[in-house]
């Protein structure tokens, strides 16, 4: 389980054979077609070869496929049988934009996902776009599964050209979002907050990186955490835990400093407040997606070695519904003495972040504090499942971590803290309710914002609620059905920029 599943992760090189040679042990080639007014194959130094070896007119074969218009994602499999080479594939790519690049490549990857073949393509030259599909080829590769009869194949990817640090960052990119839905789809009857920690510790340790630590808190060492504990005392064995993992390498003590903080629900109930409709419920094992994503984002920042200190908080509680579930109106004391009314006990997110952010603000010394969590229903309701809420008061950061977004595949749309909203916080006798209980001001994403900025002091801090794109109902695009590791690659590639 887990790292195991790294056996299907497809294996990408890269060629510069300038030969027919270079078509030795492929099976098949990918070769792009974009959307133009008449359609028709570029004469790449590659396509010339293919028709040399082949001869095959590529163009005259695109005249029998009437239906074929090159936009992204639309594919045509011309078969023959030259040696080990057995199809070619016309990819429509449309107007070669990233997303379409994107797009492209990941119907490509899906195409020949859990096979044995080994594809040749040619799809981009430039060197970012190159990246882009080696991470949509990677991605849509992704499998996860529990079937007794185990397939064991996967293909193998040489792109045209030279491309190794393109195929080496965009490898990074890929397998940390890969971990990351390992431990998201992982079920709930394995995944308990104790056993999150362990895996936290097994992704340093196999690291072998000197840059990266641990420390996982539990049982009495949480005493002063109240929401980590209210939550996760539902479930006693084996309790909340606390995991703090240190991207600290040499020379790293006067660079800037991130602290991120991830919801570890490793299942979500709702607690006594049952969440409702019961069907709600079945996706839940997801509920630690922002723990899974700054996780593997910060262990993958070992190999892509940026110039900042990153410390990630994992919030790891269960939300379950048993004799030691808090109530709806306890009132509980965060880390750092802030005391909140328990309104609802669905909406345990905010409990357990409250502590990690308070602990970034208090101890940390954080110069960005960035905090992630599959948090509202509201957000998927406002934004849908492509793109995340972020919130943050500083709206240069949120240019570039929407611009960052954008780049990576991982989308995001600033929300706004609105001040206004803020009395629906008000407790009659604790410091704040921790649901909007007064007045109505639905809005659910963004009075969750409004109480978690209760907790960051001055600090520069970003919210994304990823309950939207943090899971996919399908398989579509660079996601299988389920968990989709968001926000790994966001931070990557923002962590990148230091
Ligand atoms: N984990 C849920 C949010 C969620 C819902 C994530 C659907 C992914 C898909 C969270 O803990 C929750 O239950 N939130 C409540 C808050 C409410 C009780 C104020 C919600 O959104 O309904
Ligand atoms: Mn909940
Ligand atoms: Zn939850």
């Amino acid at each position: 389980m887990g790292a195991k599943n790294f056996n299907y992760f497809p294996e990408i090189s890269h060629s510069t054979v300038r030969s027919e040679k270079v078509f030795k042990d492929i099976s098949a080639v990918a070769i792009p077609v974009l959307q133009e007014e008449k359609l028709s194959v570029k004469k790449t130094d590659l396509v010339k070869l293919l028709t040399a070896h082949t001869h095959i007119d590529l163009s005259i074969e695109l005249a029998n496929w009437p239906e074929f218009t090159a936009k992204a994602g639309e594919i045509i499999k011309i078969p023959l049988k030259i040696a080990d080479l057995n199809r070619i594939y016309l990819v429509g790519i449309g107007t070669a934009s990233d997303e379409d690049i994107r797009k492209a490549n990941s119907v490509l990857g899906r195409k020949v996902k859990a096979s044995d073949a080994t594809v040749l393509t040619a799809i981009v030259e430039d060197k970012k776009q190159i990246e882009i599909s080696v991470m949509a080829l990677a991605l849509a590769n992704y499998q996860f599964t529990f079937k007794s009869e185990k397939k064991s194949k996967k293909p193998q990817f040489v792109i045209y050209g030279d491309f190794k640090d393109q195929i080496e960052r965009a490898n990074i990119f890929a397998k940390a979002t890969w971990q990351a839905r390992d431990l998201i789809h992982t079920p709930s009857n394995i995944k308990n907050p104790q056993w999150l920690a362990n895996q936290a510790k097994s992704f340093v340790t196999a690291s072998k990186s000197s840059a990266l630590s641990i420390k996982v808190k539990a049982g009495r060492e949480l005493k002063d955490f109240g929401g980590l504990l209210a939550v996760g005392n539902s479930s006693p064995k084996p309790g909340p835990r606390f995991v703090e993992v240190t991207y600290a390498p040499k020379g790293s003590a006067n660079w800037p400093h991130v602290v991120l903080v991830g919801k570890g629900i490793t299942f979500d109930t709702g607690g006594v407040s049952l969440k409702r409709p019961y069907d709600m419920m079945v996706g839940m094992k997801s509920d630690m997606a922002g723990a899974a994503a700054i996780l593997s984002a910060t262990v993958a920042l070992a190999e892509l070695k940026p110039k900042v200190k990153v410390t990630a908080l994992l919030m790891c509680a269960e939300n379950a519904l048993s004799g030691t579930s808090q109530r709806p109106s306890d009132v509980i004391k965060h880390f750092g003495g802030t005391t909140v009314e328990v309104i609802n006990t669905d909406a345990e997110g905010r409990l357990v972040l409250a502590d990690g952010l308070a602990y970034a603000d208090l101890k940390l010394d954080p110069d960005y504090l960035v905090d992630v969590a599959t948090l509202t229903g509201a957000a998927t309701l406002g934004l849908g499942r492509q793109y995340a809420a972020m919130y943050t008061r500083d709206n240069s950061l949120a240019k570039k971590l929407h611009a960052v977004g954008n780049a990576v595949g991982e989308k995001v749309w600033q929300m706004p803290l609105v001040d206004e909203y803020e009395v629906a916080l008000e407790s009659d006798i604790a410091d704040f309710n921790h649901t909007a209980d007064k007045y109505d001001f639905s809005a659910g994403s963004v009075t969750a914002a409004l109480f978690l900025e209760k907790f960051v002091g001055d600090r520069k801090w970003v919210h994304f609620d990823i309950a939207g794109p943090g899971r996919s109902e399908v398989d579509a695009g660079e996601n299988i059905k389920g968990g989709t590791g968001f926000a790994t690659r966001l931070l990557l590639g923002w962590l990148d920029t230091f």
